[in-house]
């Protein structure tokens, strides 16, 4: 049984406390099942800023390098908010998305049955949804030239969005190949009426079904898609859409399983490499309390073991323990219904590993 190399960064806020939930998962994984993985720290985010001047040190990129998968909690905090581009945490987050070439970031929004409760929208609205965003991860408005300029009507900000065609191709095939494994419907989202990337996007888009006949495409304004997604959720299947259109609307797509403490996600480029990490942030308001949800993480390992490993049974596992543990009534704060019954991060971490068999 071979050994995989997990990058772990951690980073900021409740980064460490679900992330530490995460690797008990791994722990328990190599007792059950035999794999054997073999996880080396690193600093990134506001950390890494403190303890060593940039938020993407170099040797951190190179373990990430020299690793099978990328573990990552979150980064970011009121304490670096207001400094400059290169000494923010996020910047690091970009920077490590466009250095490993993670062009594409796939994000399910499952909704546990016994969660519909949580969710702020009404139970009836939420049967059968069961969607994916897949958003394209290194371009777009994040990525385009940005500046500030004198004029005379005072400082000006610039922030560019760009997309070639080649970009648009790439994260498109892994929209429509993702859409053959599931109900082949795919949905592209854009905002073609005013933007020219839009437009680029929607021609590419067009192109590139021709290839794949039997799913069935149609596209939506993303003003639209943001209404839709809380009318009618269950209509959507896998959606493909720009950088920060995929941002927002996972955020919103968040909130049709109870909580963003429950999403996960994988960013991947051409081959099996993938870095793994929630959707939510570093939540500085609950950061040190010990009560945020771990189980975006737990199950983006759970995608890492299917997607980079292809470990489906060890998947299927902590997939099982976390609807288990779930069913038995354990919530974290942010999905109970009754606060005052609400357990803590290392308690729903410990239930969910225990919850794990073969
Ligand atoms: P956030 O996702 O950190 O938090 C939004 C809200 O959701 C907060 O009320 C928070 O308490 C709650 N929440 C988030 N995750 C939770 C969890 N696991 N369990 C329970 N509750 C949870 O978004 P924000 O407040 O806008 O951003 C905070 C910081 O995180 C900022 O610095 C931002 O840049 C950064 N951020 C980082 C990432 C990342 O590292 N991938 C993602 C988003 C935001
Ligand atoms: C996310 C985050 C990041 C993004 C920020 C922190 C740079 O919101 O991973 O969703 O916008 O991509
Ligand atoms: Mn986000």
């Amino acid at each position: 049984n071979e050994v995989k190399k997990i990058a772990v960064i951690a980073g900021d806020g409740i980064g460490p406390e679900v992330v530490a939930e995460a690797e008990k998962v791994l722990k328990r994984t190599e007792e059950l099942f035999g794999h054997k993985f073999e996880t080396e720290h690193a600093l990134f985010g506001g950390i890494a800023i403190d303890e060593r001047g940039t938020p993407l040190p170099d040797d951190t990129l190179a373990i990430c390098k020299a690793s099978d998968a990328v573990l990552l909690g979150a980064v970011g905090g009121p304490k670096w908010d207001n400094n400059s581009k290169e000494l923010r945490p996020e910047t690091g987050l970009l920077g490590i998305r466009k250095a490993l070439g993670l062009f594409s970031n796939i994000r399910p929004a499952v909704i546990f049955d016994c969660l519909k409760e949580a969710s702020t929208l009404k139970p009836e609205v939420l049967e059968g949804t069961d969607l994916i965003v897949v958003r394209e991860l290194t371009g777009g408005i994040y990525f385009g030239e940005k500046f500030r300029r004198e004029t005379e009507n005072g400082q000006e900000a610039v922030d560019t969005c760009v997309y070639n065609v080649s970009e648009i191709e790439r994260i498109a095939r892994q929209a429509f190949e993702i859409a053959l494994t599931r109900s082949k419907k795919l949905t592209s989202v854009d905002k073609a009426n005013v933007l020219e990337t839009s437009r680029l996007w929607r021609e590419t888009v067009i192109r590139i079904s021709a290839d794949y006949p039997d799913v069935e495409l149609d596209h939506v304004l993303v003003d639209n898609c943001a209404m839709q997604l809380l009318r009618r959720p269950s209509s959507f299947d896998v959606i493909v859409t720009e950088n920060m259109f995929g941002d927002i609307l996972s955020d919103e797509a968040a909130m049709l399983t109870g909580s963003i403490g429950m999403l996960s996600s994988a960013s991947l480029g051409e081959g099996s490499f993938g870095l793994y990490e929630p959707v939510h942030g570093s939540a500085p308001d609950i950061a040190g309390q010990g009560i945020s949800n771990p189980i975006a993480t737990i199950l983006s390992v759970a995608l890492m073991f299917r997607l980079t490993f292809g470990y489906h049974e060890a998947a299927a596992s902590i997939e099982r323990a976390v609807k288990n543990v779930l069913d038995a009534g354990h919530r974290t704060g942010d999905i109970a219904v009754d606060k005052s019954s609400a357990i803590g991060t290392t308690a729903m971490g410990d239930l969910i590993v225990a919850a794990m068999s073969k």
